[in-house]
């Protein structure tokens, strides 16, 4: 790729600024885990399977701050993780890596000293790093095989190499049937209000040399019943036990119109981005962001002083109108409460 989402350098956490990009290629370095926190709140970095990685470099990077003792330790480790878990509430990748990084610690502290688990909490988080670019590639060998050459290919968001490690997941689909010498095109939602699509998926397409065409989300169900769209492929930020699946908010508008319009409509997610603990999407907490992030457009205020607004940053779209979800495990087609459970638990 020719641009790094996240990285571990020096003891310090080096980040792709996406709240600059387009305009600006600029790298963050954070060497205090408190400002990992404000990234990923602040959406300097942004994407569920991202978001974990950064999670776990932030512990990693707290707890060589804490003390040698253990139960020092073990009590610094719980506020690092309890900042962390203050972040973002949707993206379940989160949740899944603070956790990963919590049981690590505790089987480790069985025979090893604190400085010993310190070291190995870091190469944790690089070897979260690493398999997630090679869970992305499994994912995009598996959803390839949905792909056509001279299929046009709808997406919302950023599930691209910017949500995650690197290559995306959405993303991921469309570089593995590029490599296979398909032909294909793009339709990238913009997203508003915080135009992912526009500022973050249509660069990053346009960087692989992938065509992309960007349109506004009011847009899609005009592309989608005119024919125009052969299939969408979008990413998730949780997904429930029975295929619910939580994304960035219209997402649920997409899939009702592919339904309508007999579109297949993929997820692609890794595993770590499906919450078995819920059995519905009902129970997906639905991060509320700030009304301003609506109201303006980058600097500019688009609507009048004082208005009062909302902004609902994912919505739920029910598995019924979802074609299969497509992860490094093999995909699982409907009835998802039979066939998803199996492709998380491939991995104990
Ligand atoms: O608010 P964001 O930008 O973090 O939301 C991101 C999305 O909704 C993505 O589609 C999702 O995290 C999947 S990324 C592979």
């Amino acid at each position: 790729m020719s641009f790094e989402t996240i990285a571990w350098q020096d003891g310090k956490v080096k980040m792709l600024n996406q709240l600059l990009l387009p305009a600006e290629i600029r790298y963050e370095l954070y060497d205090d885990f408190r400002q990992v926190a404000e990234a990923i709140r602040k959406m300097v970095i942004r994407g569920a399977p991202a978001i974990g990685i950064a999670a776990a470099m932030g512990i990693a990077q707290g707890a060589l701050t804490l003390p040698n003792e253990r139960e020092g330790f073990l009590k610094g480790l719980e506020e690092i993780n309890a900042v962390m878990a203050q972040t973002r509430p949707t993206a379940v990748n989160l949740f899944w890596a603070i956790d990963r990084m919590k049981r690590l610690t505790l089987r480790l502290l069985e025979e090893h000293d604190v400085a010993g688990v310190k070291e190995r909490l870091v190469q944790e988080a690089e070897r979260i790093l690493q398999e997630d670019i090679e869970i992305n590639r499994r994912i995009g060998e598996y959803g390839a095989q949905f792909v056509r050459d001279g299929d046009t290919i709808l997406t919302h968001c950023n599930a691209g190499a910017l949500a995650t490690g690197g290559y995306g997941t959405a993303t991921a689909v469309m570089r593995i049937a590029k490599e296979q010498g398909k032909k294909i095109r793009v339709l990238a939602d913009e997203t508003r209000p915080y135009l992912q699509g526009a500022r973050l998926t249509a660069w990053e397409l346009m960087q692989d040399g992938i065509d992309v065409e960007l349109i506004t989300d009011n847009m899609a169900g005009h592309f989608i019943k005119a024919g125009e769209v052969d299939l969408c492929i979008v990413g998730t930020d949780r997904t429930a036990a029975n295929g619910d699946v939580a994304n960035k908010i219209g997402t649920y508008m997409v899939a009702l119109a592919a339904h309508a319009n007999d579109v297949p409509f993929y997820v692609a997610a890794p595993t770590s981005s499906i919450d078995l603990s819920l059995e519905h999407g009902s129970g997906i907490p639905i991060e509320e962001r700030s009304a301003e992030e609506v109201t303006r457009v980058g600097n500019t205020v688009i609507a009048p002083t004082g208005v009062r607004a909302r902004h609902a940053a994912f919505d739920v779209t029910p598995a019924r109108y979802v074609t299969a979800i497509i992860t490094e495990n093999g995909v699982a087609s409907p009835p998802y409460p039979f066939t998803l459970a199996p492709l998380v638990r491939k991995n104990d």
